[in-house]
């Protein structure tokens, strides 16, 4: 009988700093999963393609001001209009690799220090809850060392290093840490044996409402 039953696609997340290697890891799950016969696909927030992810675009390319509390509520909005979309991919069997949600949403507002942890984790309450975080920890030294930040606002070795301390602060056992440092061949290995469990164990589980 449980065979008969449809078999929803697992939420698999990435989160971490700006350049731990995210994207990288997020492109080469989607391809491994697609050669293994599964249904994937990728995607990442912010989604800058929308209307509301054109206006986070034109922020953190320093085009634009916004106040921290108003550009905070526009990323979590840029989640939530994603939602129904990713409902229905993940009920038809399709597995989403995303590329930072809202644990970034609240890791990047509480490191400037303006507002609490609980009024930033307030408006994703409720999104779809991840079957598994990758959280990509890289120590301040190394994201320093290893390549030179591009021009986006963020992109500043002290800012970034209070981030890591939020992320650090807000992770819980059911995150996967994984040494960034690490090599891509490596890291890619043990996410996708870790992504393949995940999508068999959690493929007749409801997704349950995150922070609730
Ligand atoms: P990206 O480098 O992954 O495209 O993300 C752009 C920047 O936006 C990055 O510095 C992290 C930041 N960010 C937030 O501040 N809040 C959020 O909710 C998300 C998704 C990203
Ligand atoms: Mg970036």
């Amino acid at each position: 009988e449980l065979e008969k039953m449809a078999r929803r696609g697992a939420l698999i997340v990435f989160e971490g700093c700006d350049r731990v290697g995210k994207s990288t890891q997020c492109q080469r799950l989607v391809e491994a999963l697609k050669t293994s016969g599964r249904q994937a696909e990728s995607l990442s927030f912010p989604n800058r393609d929308t209307a509301i992810g054109k206006l986070i675009n034109n922020y953190l390319n320093k085009k634009i001001e916004l106040e921290n509390h108003s550009i905070h509520l526009l990323f979590a909005a840029n989640r939530w209009e994603m939602v129904p979309q990713m409902e229905k991919l993940l009920k038809s069997g399709t597995s989403l690799i995303v590329d930072r949600y809202a644990f970034s949403g609240v890791a990047y507002t509480a490191a400037k220090k303006t507002a609490e942890v609980d009024w930033c984790k307030w408006p994703d309450i409720g999104l779809p809850t991840p079957d598994v975080v990758f959280y990509l920890s890289l120590s301040p030294e190394a994201a320093q060392q290893r390549s030179m930040y591009g021009n986006e606002r963020y992109e500043k070795a002290e800012f970034q290093a209070e981030v890591e301390r939020q992320f650090q602060a807000m992770k819980d056992e059911s995150w996967e840490t994984i040494d960034a440092s690490r090599s891509v061949d490596s890291i890619h290995r043990e996410v996708l044996e870790t992504s393949l469990r995940a999508i068999e164990e959690n493929s007749h589980k409801d997704i349950l409402p995150l922070w609730k």
